[in-house]
């Protein structure tokens, strides 16, 4: 699979670029939109996505997965989120690394790195996908107010190259939807990203409009809704946004 790469130096988003591009048709499967800053860089929700100029990676790769059906879309967030996540263990081995469902990217308990995917769906097929990834690497002090934020060199507290470590990212997602390709439902990468999930079968604080509770993860269901049983041992089923981790 040939990979083309777009950079730039300053644009609003990399993913509205890369979904304008797919729309006039000069990008398709194997387009990869990156840029040193971005002046409208979205996150999940209304959230801004904060990253200073040239020192971290926020790119968007666009995908075709005709063969996900919109309603298994999901797996296409778990192909992405356990790439990141082997990318990241590579990086910082001696650290805890994980996905936080549904898919931030997880270091110890600090947000390292968000993927924001936007789907273009027609009829019952998914006709591109914008993989979104924003990862933070060589920045220090962060402004917003995002609660948590952590990047590669406070732990290697040395400069990580960006262009190396962005080929690493594409070329393992490219394989994870490889496999994805020949097989949708590939249990393998459940797996994996169920092994990698931040605070599965533990107990901790959650919130949802009942309230606070504890809870233990237990998995995600075939359309990534999160799984927890309670103290009463009542199985709770989550989308996103219905459910708050407090901790
Ligand atoms: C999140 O809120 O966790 C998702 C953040 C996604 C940020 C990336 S940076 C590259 C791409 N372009 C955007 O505007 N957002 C995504």
């Amino acid at each position: 699979m040939t990979i083309r790469w777009h950079h730039f130096d300053t644009i609003d988003s990399t993913n509205t670029i890369a979904l304008q591009g797919i729309s006039s048709g000069k990008f398709t499967q194997g387009d990869v939109i990156w840029a040193d800053e971005q002046t409208r860089g979205k996150g999940n929700g209304n959230n801004h996505w904060e990253s200073e100029h040239g020192k971290n990676l926020t790119f968007s790769l666009v995908l075709t997965p005709h063969f996900i059906q919109p309603q298994h879309q999901f797996r296409i967030t778990q192909a992405i989120s356990v790439a990141l996540h082997q990318t990241l263990n590579t990086l910082l081995p001696k650290e805890k690394c994980s996905i936080k469902w549904p898919n931030d990217l997880y270091v110890n308990n600090k947000k390292i790195g968000g993927i924001l995917i936007q789907n273009m769906i027609k009829g019952n097929s998914i006709q591109a996908t914008v993989a979104g990834i924003g990862l933070n690497v060589n920045q220090e002090i962060f402004r917003s107010e995002a609660p948590n934020p952590v990047s590669v060199i406070h732990f290697t507290k040395t400069n990580t190259p960006l262009f190396p470590l962005l080929k690493d990212i594409v070329a393992r997602i490219m394989q994870q939807m490889k496999q994805l390709e020949h097989k949708p439902d590939w249990p393998p990468l459940n797996e994996k990203y169920l092994n990698a999930l931040f605070q599965k079968d533990c107990w901790a604080r959650y919130a949802d409009d009942n309230g606070v509770f504890e809870g233990k993860i237990t998995g995600v269901d075939s359309y990534g809704r999160l799984q927890l049983l309670d103290r009463s041992h009542q199985l709770r089923t989550y989308a996103f946004k219905e459910i708050r981790f407090l901790y």
